[in-house]
């Protein structure tokens, strides 16, 4: 596998206020993770809101710089990139939000909206790029008319089609999709996950699906990460953490997921609790507060991540076998 994006122990923290006679404290948003997504493949990350997943996706799309870690995308190491070589990145790796209401301009018609970038990063003409435009419309099942069309005259699923659409004007390699479908109707998202997955097979793109819901990356991710308050917990191929999830938290999720498999059924755990805070995070495994299997080791030392048969876990309870 060539791994078009690289991670190693990657991090963002920030600085936050906490009232006028308080010094700033450190909320790590992304705490470490690491994971590789060969060409053409999809990695979904997943977790509840407030693990870091849009964190992450800033990284990636070089939004910001990391705090720490490594980051290598098409090759390139991000945080020792020339400027011609960042520049090339950036057209490289391309997102698309939830909310495609708020990623266009209302007062923009479409046609000028996804000329945008071509505007900023190339020297086509006029036509040409009206050519292009009209061209990535029809990709994305949409029509030439509606190149003169403002955002409010489509409904949320064609607004997402237009998101997708300008993402891929500059012909990226890599699109980062946070929580692409959280915000439709079901009938909807399916037809948007169709067209994602056929833009992948037709432009061999390589997608970072971003998701709370587990049961909407089961079939459109090659690989699942699970994150928890900043951490990569479990990591492993769809099929490996659908049908043999390890750590307790994947599970959880699973569990609050309705599933087609009924052999998991008795393995359920219920999410109980609140999300501690990433700027307190509980000490050993942040997850210990919430989780049915902890113990004094748990409390105290952050678990690592090892392998565990096909997947990777950070769990002690998974390393001393009892889970
Ligand atoms: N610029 C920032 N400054 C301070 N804290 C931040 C910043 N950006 C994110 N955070 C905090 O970092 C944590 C992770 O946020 P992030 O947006 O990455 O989570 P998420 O997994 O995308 O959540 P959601 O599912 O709600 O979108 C949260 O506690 C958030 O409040
Ligand atoms: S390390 Fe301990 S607390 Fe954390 S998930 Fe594993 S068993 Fe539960
Ligand atoms: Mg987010």
């Amino acid at each position: 596998m060539t791994a078009v994006i690289e991670a190693t122990d990657l991090a963002r923290h920030y600085l936050v206020s906490r009232g006028p006679f308080s010094k700033p404290a450190e909320l790590k948003a992304l705490a470490q993770a690491s994971f590789a997504v060969g060409e053409g493949e999809t990695l979904a990350i997943v977790g509840e809101s407030g693990c870091g997943k849009s964190t992450l996706a800033r990284l990636v799309t070089m939004i910001e710089p990391p705090t720490a870690g490594h980051l290598t995308i098409d090759g390139i190491d991000v945080l020792t990139a020339s400027g011609s070589a960042r520049k090339k990145l950036r057209r490289a790796v391309q997102i698309v939000f939830q909310d495609p209401v708020g990623s266009l301009n209302p007062r923009q018609k479409i046609g000028k909206a996804l000329e945008e970038p071509l505007v900023i990063n190339t020297d086509m003409s006029a036509a040409e790029r009206r050519e292009k435009a009209e061209k990535m419309l029809a990709q994305v099942g949409l029509r030439p008319e509606h190149y003169g069309r403002y955002p409010h005259m489509f409904s949320g699923g064609q607004r997402q089609r237009i998101a997708v659409a300008r993402a891929l004007m500059l012909e990226p390699k890599i699109i980062v999709l946070d929580e692409p479908v959280s915000a439709l109707d079901v009938s909807i998202q399916a037809q948007i996950l169709n067209l994602l997955y056929d833009l992948q097979q037709e432009f061999r793109l390589t997608y970072l699906f971003i998701s709370h819901d587990l049961s909407v990356v089961k079939h459109v991710a090659d690989g699942v990460m699970v994150m928890y308050l900043g951490r990569a917990v479990e990591k492993g191929s769809v099929d490996a953490i659908f049908s043999n999830p390890r750590h307790p938290y994947t599970r959880a999720l699973l569990s609050a997921t309705p599933i087609a498999d009924p052999t998991l059924a008795r393995d359920r755990i219920q999410l109980e609790g609140e999300l501690p805070s990433p700027i307190d995070p509980p000490p050993g495994c942040a997850f210990h507060p919430r989780c049915p299997y902890a113990n004094q080791r748990c409390r105290e030392e952050v678990p690592e991540v090892l392998a565990d048969g096909e997947t990777l876990v950070a769990c002690h309870g998974v390393a001393e076998g009892r889970i």
